[in-house]
């Protein structure tokens, strides 16, 4: 009898966790490493946000609460998605978890069987998978379109659809490409999703805040509200409010599946944390200023990135709409090899050449579901981004 189970079996190790080792064991070396992987905002939780959480702490808010969110939390997250995003739910449509990740693994826990399917547009973000195989179900992948950003066409969706496919999982802005499906786009999705109403929709709004030039944040329900019914609308503090450590995420949906989602969450972590919730409150009720300049800061960000690696031989990059990634093509540079000598077979050998020869650490492709590309996390100060795009440049220069 084997002591491991089944489920632990489906999931692949994280590729990224290689890198990060490799990462972390240089830099204990004494080289000079400049990280590029991380995934979280690099600025300090706003202080009116601390304060609250310090406040429910000297108060004594400090016990269980109801297991997925306190009444005063619902409510905000109810008002801050009737103000942002023009949706309507009640405290009951609404599940507070800790964090975007544990509302997204309720959802699939809760409603997958052997069998079901779950179509996830490539590049994804790399928890999404396992996710669907701890579930038990299976997960189709459509890919991007590089020429659209990597967003996928509604002809591909329509193609993945079959009587198994249980969800859609629409995450935008993407985690790793950037990409935010306008409007438009957007709509051409719902409209196919409108002729299979067998299939629901999950959709990652993570990133919702963090949108450049002008770009108009959309989400499912909104778009088209006739798929309000079978819409998950998942999102939380961690990224629009530097708060990736205290995990609060949230979602609202169907009372029945915001029901099943509870009862799974009852029997595992109960309560998200009673300060973090507290300090949510705030987040989403008080000012709102640090959301206009973390997307100020990004912005100047991603335009120093993606000139910086457009002016290296061999990469293409996209310039996204929103989050605070880019998922640059290395195609051109596949074959070549670098100036000591390593064979550039893949994205995952740039990125560890990448690594080794200048110390920058970034993720490759594969790790996303689609290669050859890299990520690069722009969630750094605008100097070591500068310095990072330099020696980036010259390991490409170097590539023969
Ligand atoms: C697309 C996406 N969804 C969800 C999450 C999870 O966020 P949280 O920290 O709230 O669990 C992340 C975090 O990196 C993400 O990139």
């Amino acid at each position: 009898m084997a002591f491991l189970s089944d489920s632990l079996a489906r999931v692949k190790p994280s590729p990224t966790v290689a890198m990060t080792g490799k990462a972390a064991e240089l830099k204990a070396a004494g080289r000079d490493i400049i990280s590029l992987s991380a995934g979280e905002p690099d600025f300090d939780t706003p202080q009116n946000i601390k304060d609250a959480g310090a406040r429910a702490i000297t108060e004594g808010r400090t016990k269980y609460t109801t297991v997925d969110g306190i009444a005063e939390l619902k409510q905000a997250i109810c008002d801050k998605f009737a103000r942002e995003n023009g949706l309507t739910y009640t405290p009951a449509q609404i599940s507070v978890s800790s964090g975007g990740k544990q509302v997204l693994f309720n959802a699939f826990m809760a409603t997958l069987n052997p069998g079901d399917e779950v179509i996830i547009p490539t590049p994804y973000w790399v928890s999404y998978p396992d996710m669907v195989l701890i579930g038990g179900g299976t997960p189709v992948f459509v890919q991007g379109n590089p020429e659209m950003g990597y967003k996928i066409t509604p002809e591909a969706l329509e193609a993945a659809i079959t009587p198994n496919t249980k969800w859609f999982l629409f995450n935008s802005p993407s985690n790793p490409s950037g990409a935010g499906y306008t409007r438009a786009e957007l709509k051409a999705l719902t409209d196919v999703l409108m002729r299979h109403p067998h299939v629901w929709v999950m959709t990652d709004d993570m990133y919702e805040h963090l949108v450049f030039d002008g770009f108009e944040f959309c989400t499912p329900a909104e778009v088209e509200p006739a798929l309000y019914d079978r819409t998950l609308t998942v999102n939380g503090v961690s990224k629009a409010y530097a708060m990736t450590g205290w995990r609060i995420g949230y979602a609202g949906g169907p009372v029945e599946l915001i029901a099943a989602m509870r009862k799974m969450q009852s029997q595992s972590t109960s309560n998200p944390c009673t300060i973090s919730q507290w300090a949510a409150v705030e987040a989403l009720n008080g000012a709102q200023d640090y959301i206009a300049q973390s997307r100020e800061a990004f912005h100047r960000r991603r335009d120093l990135v993606v000139a910086g690696l457009n002016a290296c031989e061999g990469i293409t990059c996209p310039t996204p709409e929103g989050a605070f990634y880019v998922y640059p093509s290395i195609a051109a540079c596949i074959g070549k090899t670098s100036a000591t000598g390593t064979k550039i077979t893949d994205d995952e050998a740039f990125c560890t050449a990448l690594l080794e020869e200048t110390g920058v650490a970034t993720v490759f492709g594969a790790a996303f579901g689609l290669s050859p590309n890299f990520r690069i996390s722009y969630a750094t100060s605008d100097e070591v981004l500068a310095e990072a795009c330099n020696r980036i440049k010259a390991f490409c220069a170097g590539l023969k």
